[in-house]
């Protein structure tokens, strides 16, 4: 029986957020240049677009770039830039006939205008398809997204317009660049590093991890079944004992 046919359709995450990494090393591995394994990794995206829409999974977040990978040299940098506008430009079709909606998440502001453009237009595009939601994390980091979380919600309680009291998880969450997102069931990192590097810090508080030693490149949808059967082996607990869920 193949991977697909043994997952349980009653119990499919409505959210997968997935730590795209291992590109350079796959590019190494091929005596390439870096930026190949990137524009490799473009084909990963496709199968676990396919593989989660073959799922009924309702969003598929992908760590594109943090605001750390600005710190790689310029030329990589600018690399993955005109790859994701390239990207982007060369699927909007596709996206558009499977109804599929875009969000992003991160600074936006702090991307380059061809970005900023090229995003905007797909959004533009593309809103009022839900199929599925394919949610880009962008210059995006968890802390710079509870800073501004923070400053948000201090800014509110000085005006006097909500009480320090009233500050509730749910109040939280809904300054998150997430907010209307629900919090992933499963987050994924490829490449078999063991650390979430900035990512949904705040929304991961009940996530199931799920480290695979494949490297995005060669992450095929194939991986993405074998992730969420994982996910169907595990108990989750929320704190409560076994006793109680069953
Ligand atoms: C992930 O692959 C892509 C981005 C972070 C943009 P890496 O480029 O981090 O690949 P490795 O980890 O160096 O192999
Ligand atoms: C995390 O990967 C960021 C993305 C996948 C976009 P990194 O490769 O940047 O993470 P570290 O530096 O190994 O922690
Ligand atoms: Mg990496």
């Amino acid at each position: 029986m193949k991977s697909l046919e043994k997952i349980d359709k009653n119990n499919i995450p409505q959210h997968i957020a997935i730590i795209m990494d291992g590109n350079g090393r796959w590019a190494k591995k091929q005596g390439q240049e870096r930026l190949y394994g990137h524009s490799i990794g473009v084909e990963s995206v496709r199968e676990s677009l396919n593989a989660c829409i073959s799922m009924g999974v309702k969003y598929l977040t992908l760590y594109t770039f943090s605001t750390e990978n600005w710190n790689r040299p310029k030329e990589e940098v600018d690399g993955i830039m005109n790859l994701l506008v390239q990207t982007i430009s060369n699927e909007l079709e596709l996206l558009k006939e499977n109804e599929i909606g875009l969000l992003v998440i991160g600074d936006e502001e702090g991307l380059p205008d061809s970005c900023r453009e090229e995003l905007q237009e797909a959004k533009d595009v593309l809103s009022g398809y839900n199929k599925l939601y394919i949610v880009l994390a962008l210059n995006y980091s968890a802390r710079w997204e509870i800073k501004q979380a923070i400053k948000n919600i201090s800014e509110k309680v000085k005006a006097g317009s909500i009480d320090s009291n009233a500050i509730t998880d749910e109040l939280v969450s809904s300054e998150l660049c997430t907010k209307n997102i629900p919090d992933p069931e499963l987050i994924i990192r490829t490449s078999g590093e063991h650390r979430i590097s900035n990512f949904l810090l705040w929304q991961l508080a009940y996530s199931e991890l799920y480290f695979t030693e494949v490297l995005w490149p060669d992450f095929k949808s194939e991986d993405l079944y074998l992730a969420v059967l994982d996910y169907q082996s595990r108990e989750r607990r929320f704190g409560q004992t076994s006793e109680q869920i069953i």
